[in-house]
């Protein structure tokens, strides 16, 4: 029954490329409803810590949860670790929607196929009743007179919103967004946000990471900073915008201002 329940539960996360560790420990929970914003400088680990959520990276150490159901891992003899069972990984990764910085669209798809692809072949969807919920997401997001047309043809806002409809076409737990305005011009970031920030108001679970500070502070039920690889500070958007404690934290406010 909604609300209260665990979507994703992270705890102590590691992640390293090699010689690098990326992330150093990071625990995070989001219930239902939750939408938590993840910001931070370049480089702090925010894109690697969502993606380790749906297993496009795979975490070095810790534990992730999706619905309180853990991810299974095993040794892979190379001191890392490995999804024990993909099929549960396929599973759990069918309940994530997730939104990337450069659309991720299928170029050789109109938008319509990009977005009743994942509900046919990954849940089943009959195909009738994939296109009626695809055509109603497009007109949702203001797409609906695009859904004939390849992504090529279509301006960087118009693919991002086509792409949060793929997303929400699974009708996933939770929605994971990786700086979904940044490869806008400046004049189209609106019209995403907006489409973000409706999904928001329906308390749909998001884990956002950006960097459009306004739009956390409006949207985030929770906001993480992340700091090499570490949380440095997290609380309400209130108190992480308004009374930051952490002199980093401080400085990186005035600095994206
Ligand atoms: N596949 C990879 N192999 C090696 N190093 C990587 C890989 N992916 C990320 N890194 C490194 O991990 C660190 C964190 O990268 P990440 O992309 O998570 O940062 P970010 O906070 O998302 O930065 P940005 O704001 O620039 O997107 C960086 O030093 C990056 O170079
Ligand atoms: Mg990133």
């Amino acid at each position: 029954m909604g609300q209260h329940e665990q979507a994703v539960s992270i705890q102590n996360l590691h992640k390293r490329f090699g010689d690098l560790e990326v992330l150093k420990g990071v625990s995070l929970e989001a219930r239902e409803g939750d939408v938590i914003a993840v910001i931070g400088g370049s480089g702090s680990g925010k894109s690697t810590l969502l993606r380790c959520i749906n297993m496009l990276e795979l975490p070095t150490a810790g534990t992730i949860a999706v619905h309180g159901e853990v991810i299974a891992m095993k040794s892979d003899g190379r001191g890392g670790q490995q999804p024990a069972d993909r099929k549960q990984v396929q599973r759990l990764r069918a309940r994530l929607g997730m939104v990337f910085q450069n659309f991720n669209l299928w170029q050789h798809m109109t938008v319509l196929q990009n977005v009743i692809e994942a509900p046919i072949q990954v849940l089943g969807v009959p195909r009738d009743q994939a296109v009626e919920t695809g055509e109603a997401l497009l007109r949702r997001v203001g797409l609906f007179d695009k859904r004939d047309t390849y992504p090529a043809f279509m301006s960087g806002g118009q693919q991002q919103r086509a792409a949060i409809a793929r997303a929400l076409a699974i009708d996933p737990l939770v929605m994971l967004f990786d700086e979904p305005t940044s490869a806008l011009d400046p004049e189209l970031v609106g019209e995403v946000l907006a489409i973000i920030s409706g999904l928001a108001a329906e308390r749909r679970t998001m884990i956002l990471v950006t960097h459009e500070m306004k739009f956390a502070r409006n949207v985030a039920s929770h906001v993480i900073y992340l700091h090499g690889g570490e949380i440095e500070e997290e609380g309400p958007p209130e108190a992480i915008f308004e009374a930051p404690q952490s002199g980093r934290l401080k400085q990186f406010i005035s600095s994206v201002h």
